[in-house]
């Protein structure tokens, strides 16, 4: 057992000279990743026999799925060749959001940015675009598709959750309504699809490993203990999921060696979020964002024998200093009060996503990359 409010140990000073953190500080890095059963979903669409996905559509005498063969065209899958993660923000009030704050009824109120009272929403209106290709547009029934019969499972902390929910807000719009439930079993959250007999789900274990501060609700923010090497406890709960995203960092967070938050931008009110309206252009790499946990993380990935996919949404998500909450979001629960908000120093929140938001770009990601990885199985 570790206490992270403890003085600092070799786990933070020198982490290559301790295998056992060595094999286990990737895991907690603030890139999301896909584990071990996408192979088991690619060889399943494979052995379908089927050179397309399926399209369902609603017939609107009886309100049932018909199963309607679709393609997977060319343009739709991202050339091997390029690095998606690598490009810049380009305005596109035409196609962005692709969902409307107003009309995703999934959404707690810590990421409904307007509805809290942000005055300005160009935010929702930037389209990531990679130097050397596009991204497939994003096709809810074709998602939808991809996850017949299937569970995928975001794991991690509140940033993560924010990507659960985009993803429901992404695919809701095409369920028929009473087609769909959300079931809160804490710390899961399950939205079941059921003509698709799928499921999105999210499960909430801030740190992956198993910690004191595993609790839903009851959990200790000084005094954190986290055992190492067990995932144990969580790993039951994902077994025979078949896609895993998993996420964790900010938990972490352990200063000054472990950074996890920027507030060095500058232009903003004492260099943090607040009244930030437009994204970072150029080069530009917070210290909070530590290249060498980077670094480890790849080695391990690469040595692993199972299908893991890296979706290193770091730098998109660096240049996105006007995408956070900052004072219209929540504290230990509770919306800011106007009070809290006139002191945007002591209470901006530049760690959660505003959706829509960037979160949607890390499911087009995703997305893309479970399509590019169907096509190429
Ligand atoms: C795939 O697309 C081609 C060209 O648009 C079309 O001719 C064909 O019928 C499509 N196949 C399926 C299974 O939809
Ligand atoms: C979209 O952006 C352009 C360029 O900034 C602007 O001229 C136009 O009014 C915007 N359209 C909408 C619907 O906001
Ligand atoms: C629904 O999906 C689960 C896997 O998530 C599978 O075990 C089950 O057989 C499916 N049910 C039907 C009716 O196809
Ligand atoms: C909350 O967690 C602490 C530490 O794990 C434990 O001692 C305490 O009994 C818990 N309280 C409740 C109400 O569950
Ligand atoms: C964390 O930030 C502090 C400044 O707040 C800096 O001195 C320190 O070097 C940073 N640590 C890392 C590992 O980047
Ligand atoms: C926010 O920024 C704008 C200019 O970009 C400025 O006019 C305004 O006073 C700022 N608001 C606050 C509360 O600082
Ligand atoms: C993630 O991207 C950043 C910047 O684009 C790069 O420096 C870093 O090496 C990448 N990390 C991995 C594990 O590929």
């Amino acid at each position: 057992m570790l206490n992270l409010d403890s003085t600092p140990t070799n786990m933070t000073t020198h982490p290559t000279q301790d295998r056992r953190i060595l094999f286990l500080f990737p895991l907690a890095l603030g890139s999301f990743f896909l584990l071990g059963t996408v192979r088991v979903l690619l060889d399943n669409l494979k052995n379908n026999q089927f050179q397309f996905l399926w399209q369902s559509s609603f017939s609107r005498d009886n309100n049932k799925f018909l199963r309607v063969p679709i393609n997977v065209t060319l343009d739709e899958v991202i050339e091997e060749s390029c690095n998606v993660f690598e490009g810049q923000w380009v305005w596109d009030n035409v196609t962005y959001p692709l969902y409307k704050e107003d009309t995703c009824p999934y959404l707690v109120k810590q990421v409904t940015c307007q509805r809290n009272g942000r005055p300005d929403s160009l935010y929702q209106n930037w389209r990531w675009q990679p130097h050397g290709c596009n991204l497939p547009r994003f096709n809810a029934l074709k998602m939808l598709e991809m996850l017949r019969d299937k569970r995928l499972m975001f794991i991690g902390d509140s940033i993560q959750r924010g990507m659960f929910e985009s993803m429901v807000c992404l695919v809701q719009s095409v369920i028929a309504d009473g087609d769909h439930s959300t079931i809160r079993v804490p710390p899961r959250k399950i939205f079941r699809i059921e003509e698709f007999n799928a499921s999105i789900e999210y499960y909430w274990a801030p740190f992956m490993v198993e910690s004191i501060s595993d609790h839903a609700t009851n959990h200790t923010v000084l005094k954190r203990l986290v055992k190492l090497d067990s995932v144990e406890k969580h790993r039951k709960l994902w077994e025979g999921v078949d896609i895993l995203v998993f996420e964790s960092y900010v938990w972490w967070m352990h200063k000054p060696f472990i950074n996890a938050t920027n507030w060095e931008w500058r232009g903003g009110i004492d260099g943090n979020c607040f009244n930030e309206t437009q994204p970072i252009r150029g080069p530009y790499w917070g210290t909070g964002s530590n290249l060498e946990i980077m670094s480890i993380l790849k080695d391990v990935i690469n040595k692993l024998q199972i299908n893991v996919r890296l979706l290193n949404i770091t730098q998109l998500s660096e240049y996105r200093k006007d995408g956070h909450t900052s004072v219209f979001g929540e504290r230990r629960g509770k919306l800011l009060t106007r009070q809290q908000r006139s002191v945007p120093k002591a209470y901006a929140d530049c760690i959660h996503w505003c959706l829509p938001g960037v979160p949607d770009t890390w499911n087009e990601l995703l997305y893309g990359i479970l399509l590019q990885d169907y096509r190429n199985h």
